[in-house]
């Protein structure tokens, strides 16, 4: 024991042993922190994620999550599908898979892809863990530290935090209400031209995008094209919400304006049938698929088989044509009272997006507002947003925040708006 305890009073000296003692004995927990990876020390926390973690109080109204609405999930057709599947030999389902996705899915992500105005070969597509891998895969292929990512200011979160931890600047380029600036992105290139950080990427959610519910306009997309093209920049084009149109009509994806393979496309099934599926593809010229596939087996090896098998036949038995009006009505509705409650509740000098779908909208308050602020007095009056700052990669945007309606129920999205407003008016009373 004695022995123990010098080495113990050792290590402690030298920092890097925490001790807790349990009665007599030990336990010890080593920080080797220091030793981590470039990447581990670069990833953070996703302070969405802490926001999150504060809500376990059911009485909260929460803006917050971007989750789809369980009301949304086809728990029956899931059920019925996946013991078919299980009834299969279990070499089709429990088996290890193919790296760049089950055969059957590809080619029915082919067909999906041809019925957005972008057809492509099976042998464009890798299935994948959702779009967050897609993501992911394209950093790994792109980026580096001495290398710069352009994204949409806002843009998503998680791809901040992604594209940080492989070590890449990230410049943000201003949306309107047409999406990104391309005038801005082009200005920016030019000087990135002269400059040692080379731009290899140029990353963008064309449709209802999150944060902002902005819908790029086929003028930008396309002029996005010719600006890659110039500048000899990938495009990612991550379009997990294509399908969530309440409004309008459907758009095609830049990816189907681009003739030379410069486009890498992340499609998602996680809003419009369940994200605990994991099932995202990527859709990319061949060479790079491959490449793409090569990563991939590093990473995961395979998209889980049998949520690849689910998807596939959710998809060639027609359910999901069948269940998309549903889920498009519920949200259309969703997002119709929180517009009509931020118009009765809002004051003057606020603005906000009016998304065509997707499950977000974007609220700039006056200049002298604090989001930050404003979401320590909402959550004591329990309703949470998400401050718009954290999604501008260089944290501006302070009276800026992201409100989601997909989850709360109708009457709920009225108390909570009209709670928001009276924190807002009391706030700017303040100030
Ligand atoms: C813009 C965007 N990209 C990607 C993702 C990740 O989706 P998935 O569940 O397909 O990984 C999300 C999820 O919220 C998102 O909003």
């Amino acid at each position: 024991m004695k022995i123990v305890r010098d080495r113990l009073s050792k290590a402690i000296d030298s920092g890097c042993v925490n001790l807790t003692i349990f009665g007599s004995e030990f336990q010890m927990t080593i920080d080797f922190t220091h030793l981590y990876s470039y990447r581990a020390r670069n990833l953070v926390a996703s302070e969405i994620r802490e926001i999150l973690k504060l809500m376990t109080d059911p009485e909260i109204i929460s803006f917050a999550g971007g989750m789809p609405n369980p009301d949304t999930f086809p728990t029956s057709i899931i059920l019925e599908i996946t013991e078919e599947l299980l009834l299969q030999p279990p070499s089709e389902t429990l088996q290890y898979g193919i790296t760049e996705g089950q055969t059957s899915l590809r080619s029915t992500l082919a067909d999906l892809m041809e019925k957005r105005g972008a057809p492509c070969e099976p042998e464009n597509i890798v299935v994948t863990s959702g779009a967050q891998q897609g993501i992911d895969l394209a950093s790994q292929l792109l980026l580096e530290s001495g290398r710069t990512v352009i994204t949409e200011s806002p843009t998503f979160i998680a791809a901040i935090i992604g594209f940080r931890g492989y070590g890449a600047d990230i410049h943000g380029i201003p949306l309107d209400r047409e999406g990104i600036v391309i005038d801005l992105l082009d200005d920016r290139l030019k000087k990135h031209a002269r400059s040692d950080s080379r731009p290899t990427m140029v990353y963008v959610i064309p449709n209802f995008q999150n944060p902002s519910g902005v819908t790029m306009s086929e003028g930008r997309r396309r002029s996005l094209i010719d600006v890659a093209n110039e500048h000899d920049l990938v495009i990612l084009e991550d379009d997990p919400y294509y399908d969530l149109r309440f409004e309008g009509d459907h758009q095609k994806p830049v990816k189907a304006f681009d003739d030379v393979g410069r486009v890498i496309y992340a499609g998602s099934f996680s809003k419009i049938l369940s994200p605990g599926l994991r099932i995202g593809w990527i859709t990319a010229a061949e060479p790079v698929a491959r490449k793409i596939a090569m990563i991939k087996q590093t990473v995961d090896v395979c998209t889980n088989v049998l949520s690849q098998g689910i998807a596939n036949e959710y998809i060639s038995r027609g359910h999901l044509e069948r269940h998309l009006p549903k889920i498009r009505e519920l949200y259309g509705h969703k997002r119709d009272v929180m517009l009509s409650s931020l118009e009765q509740n809002f004051p003057d000098g606020a603005t906000w997006t009016r998304p065509e779908g997707g499950m977000f909208l974007w609220v700039e308050l006056p200049e002298a507002m604090d989001t930050d602020n404003l979401q320590k007095h909402a959550l004591e009056r329990k309703v949470a947003f998400v401050p718009g700052r954290l999604f501008f990669p260089d944290g501006s945007g302070k009276n800026t925040m992201r409100l989601s309606f997909s989850h709360p129920a109708e009457d709920k999205i009225k108390v909570g708006i009209a709670r928001l407003g009276e924190i807002i008016r009391e706030e700017l009373k303040e100030g």
